[in-house]
């Protein structure tokens, strides 16, 4: 019985390392369609990510874009804070103004994107 219970402990073990591994997927590399979003959307001093893009505004009315695939491994960035784009995969930060690395492990700065404004409308390709 107890070699039963192991061998089901195990699977449940492995099952549960599956799950946790599966739930930090989320590469998506490739290209990225265009997206819009609107200005009021993108906070002054922070960002967002939006679909495989990150958008920033640093000063007022200074809007940025970036690929938001992370130069380390690909994974899509998570979260824009008031200091840095981040990445919560292996904790790379980027600069917000230019996506230069702030801290690794990555390497390389993040690719930039185009971002337009039309009206109240960003476009970013
Ligand atoms: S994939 Fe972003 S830090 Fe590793």
């Amino acid at each position: 019985m107890a070699d039963v219970m192991s061998r089901r402990s195990a699977l449940v073990a492995v099952g549960g390392t599956a799950l946790a591994v599966c739930l930090g997927c989320s590469a998506q590399p490739g290209a990225s369609t265009p997206v819009t979003v609107p200005v009021t959307d993108i906070p002054v001093g922070s960002g967002k990510v939006i679909g495989n893009f990150v958008v920033t505004q640093p000063q007022a009315g200074t809007f940025e874009a970036f690929n938001g695939a992370c130069t380390h491994q690909g994974f899509i960035v998570q979260q824009v804070t008031t200091s840095a784009i981040v990445c919560g995969r292996h904790g790379s930060t980027f600069s917000l103004a230019d996506g230069s690395v702030i801290t690794g492990p990555a390497a390389k700065p993040l690719a930039k994107a185009t971002v337009t404004r039309s009206g109240d409308t960003l476009t970013i390709s």
